[in-house]
């Protein structure tokens, strides 16, 4: 058990990719704090993880800086802290509101900074944000997404160098399989799902436990800092 004995922070722990990274880092033997906005799927998380002694849940919007300091002042320095926070926006750019832009940008940059400025770690410890597919293959109405994810590739580099020992990574996931695609596909995303699986090499969308074990990885491997991991079934390829 890589992880056993340390304590991972992951932000965005109550659904989709970061719910999978939590179920394997628990598996994995680490100790978790799972921070999102609401208490409530926080609490349904946590209970779906079963070993409640070994999971922490903490309730804040990570965009507010007094939140995240808060956080981390209250908590025992992290070994790891995984972010995977998105409010997402998707607009044709001619019908771009600031407001909705701001929130993306907001939810996984300024999260990102905020985080690289105020989070307390172990000796070895590492930071892992999200990007994305986006950044490699934009779509249309994407343009704020894949400004964002292209940010974070360059910020992990920066941060790499700026923090080290520190290790600072990202993982770059494909389509996976989470709530966000059934708020943003709603009853199309089966059909969507199908359809994007029988271009991809793999032949599948992917799932969280895909991610989760790319995120292992990068959270394992102390020879590996300023890198972006991409888990998207070789979207970039088709
Ligand atoms: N799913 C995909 O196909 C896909 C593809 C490429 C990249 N990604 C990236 O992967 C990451 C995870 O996506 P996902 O599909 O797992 O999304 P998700 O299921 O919608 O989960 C997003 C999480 O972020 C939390 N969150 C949002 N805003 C927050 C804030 N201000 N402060 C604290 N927590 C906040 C949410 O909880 P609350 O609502 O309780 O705050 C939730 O736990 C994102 O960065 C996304 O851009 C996903």
């Amino acid at each position: 058990m890589n992880l056993e004995n340390q304590h991972v922070v992951i932000i965005g722990g109550s659904s989709g990719i970061g719910l999978g990274v939590a179920r394997a880092c628990l598996e994995d033997g680490a100790s978790l704090t799972l921070v999102s906005r609401s208490s409530q799927k926080l609490a349904e998380a946590a209970a779906g993880l079963g070993a409640t002694h070994r999971v922490r849940t903490f309730s804040a919007d990570m965009t507010q800086e007094d939140q995240v300091r808060r956080l981390f002042d209250e908590h025992p320095p992290a070994h790891h802290v995984v972010v995977t926070a998105v409010q997402p926006y998707y607009q044709p750019i001619r019908q771009l509101e600031l407001a909705g832009a701001r929130r993306t940008i907001e939810s996984k940059l300024v999260t990102a900074l905020l985080v690289a400025r105020y989070a307390r770690l172990e000796q070895n410890g590492s930071l892992l944000f999200t990007t994305g597919i986006a950044a490699d293959r934009p779509g249309p109405g994407g343009s704020v997404i894949a400004a964002v994810n292209g940010a974070l590739v360059s910020l992990v580099r920066a941060l790499a160098l700026e923090l080290a020992p520190v290790r600072v990574n990202a993982l770059s996931p494909g389509w996976i399989d989470t709530p966000f695609w059934d708020n943003f596909a709603g009853n199309a995303k089966a059909q969507r799902f199908e359809q994007h699986a029988r271009r991809l090499p793999v032949g599948r969308v992917g799932a969280p436990s895909d991610v989760a074990h790319a995120a292992l990885f990068l959270m394992g491997n102390g020879f590996t800092t300023g890198e972006v991991l991409h888990v998207d079934g070789g979207h970039r390829l088709v």
